[in-house]
């Protein structure tokens, strides 16, 4: 909208009968969008569209302490105020069972689509894991955002502190890492209870592709 609105006073003056009027009207609009508040000229530039709204811009306390402090060491006391407040808002399965399908689970992290402005907010969203990280050994795409998860359970087991501490990583991440990159999944209702039993049978089952050894190099 910023863009669009300086583009139409241009347009506006050169239409006008002055030269100059045009390039005052030019040398006008970046003073007033630089002295906009950041929070105005994301609301001006973007449109709700679909299940994408506006909303979608109210940062909570975490997001507004880590984009203040982005690249640099968040305070002490703010890093343990976020990490307290996920941590305590983590719900573990009711029924205690930390485990679902894998080859769910599967599908689950080789999805990117879900919450986009162009999805079907009908189907169930993915997790996109393998966005960020490596995973099964026989897959060659991913990204290298996160750390590898390759053999995830054969190198962990699967021990209470262990799956707990998962199920708290994929809850909602910011419980280990004031300011993580990972998306919060349970926190952020991106990924249902059931979804997440099911990533978490693709990270710990040992017939699940993750703890498979990886395939002999061609010869
Ligand atoms: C946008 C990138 C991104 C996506 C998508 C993502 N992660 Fe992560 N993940 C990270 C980063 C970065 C870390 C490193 C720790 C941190 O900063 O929180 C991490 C850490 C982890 C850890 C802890 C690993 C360890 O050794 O302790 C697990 C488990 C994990 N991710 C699982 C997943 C799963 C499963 C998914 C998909 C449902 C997923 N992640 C999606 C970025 C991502």
């Amino acid at each position: 909208m910023t863009a669009y609105r300086t583009g139409s006073r241009f347009l506006l003056a050169a239409l006008g009968s002055s030269l100059l009027a045009a390039c005052a009207n030019i040398g006008e609009a970046p003073k007033a969008a630089a002295t906009a508040p950041p929070e105005t000229t994301l609301a001006d530039s973007f449109e709700p569209l679909g299940q994408a709204g506006l909303d979608r811009l109210q940062q909570n306390t975490m997001q507004k302490v880590c984009s203040e402090y982005e690249g640099k060491p968040v305070p002490d006391d703010l890093a343990k105020q976020i990490i307290a407040e996920a941590a305590a808002g983590v719900r573990y399965p009711a029924d205690g069972n930390y485990f679902g399908d894998w080859k769910n689970g599967e599908k689950i992290a080789k999805t990117g689509t879900g919450l986009q402005s162009n999805d079907d907010p009908a189907l169930p969203n993915g997790g996109n894991c393998y966005a960020c990280h490596q995973m099964a050994a026989e897959e060659l795409a991913y990204g290298t955002l996160g750390l590898s998860l390759a053999q995830y359970g054969k190198l962990r087991g699967q021990s209470e502190p262990i799956l707990q501490y998962t199920w708290t990583r994929l809850w909602n991440a910011h419980a280990y890492n004031p300011c993580s990159h990972m998306p919060r999944f349970g926190d952020a209702g991106i990924l249902s209870e059931p979804q997440l039993k099911d990533v978490m049978a693709y990270l710990f089952d040992p017939a699940s592709p993750v703890n498979l050894p990886a395939p002999a190099p061609a010869p």
